[in-house]
């Protein structure tokens, strides 16, 4: 079983410390890439407090395809020119998004998300997809989430390049 307890009292920094040792946890406890990404992706859902939605969509044939997630059901694919994800990917930086009815094609796969942070996915130097973090709250993010996010998209890429 795999816990999603955190306990109270941690500041952010020690909050995604325990997060990444705890996906660490998960990757050395099955040898299942796919089925650990799924328990990655589970896990930020339940453990990361305040987001609605966690996931990757993977680059396939030129537009990004829903990947595993924890949260609601959402759009399957997104073109490169649209919404935060498609942003990300197509200039392959990290997309912090404090308030997503600003942003311009923003796509609304799930009413609650207020704010959203999206990181792109690099297997062997190539743009894989991206990491997708949405918020019910206004300004969820800011840059030690960044960070913290930032190591774990390099845990994410280590699964990715074994699907
Ligand atoms: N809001 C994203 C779409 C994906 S969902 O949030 C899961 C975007 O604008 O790219």
């Amino acid at each position: 079983m795999i816990h999603i307890d955190i306990p109270d009292g941690l500041n952010k920094t020690q909050r995604y410390r325990l997060i990444s040792a705890r996906l660490a946890g998960i990757a050395a406890s099955e040898k299942d890439a796919l089925a650990n990404l799924c328990n990655f992706m589970a896990y930020l859902y339940w453990t990361m407090g305040d987001v609605n939605w966690a996931g990757v969509y993977i680059l396939r044939e030129g537009e990004l395809v829903l990947g595993p997630f924890g949260g609601k059901p959402a759009c399957s694919r997104i073109a490169l020119d649209k919404g935060v994800c498609g942003a990300c990917a197509r200039t392959r930086t990290a997309q912090l998004v404090p308030d997503v009815h600003l942003f311009p094609g923003h796509i609304a796969c799930d009413d609650a998300s207020n704010s959203e942070l999206v990181l792109p996915l690099f297997v062997s130097g190539e743009l894989w997809g991206v990491l997708d973090i949405d918020s019910p709250s206004v300004n969820r993010f800011d840059a030690e989430d960044l960070a913290g996010m930032e190591k774990i998209a390099r845990q994410v890429e280590e699964l990715a390049a074994q699907l």
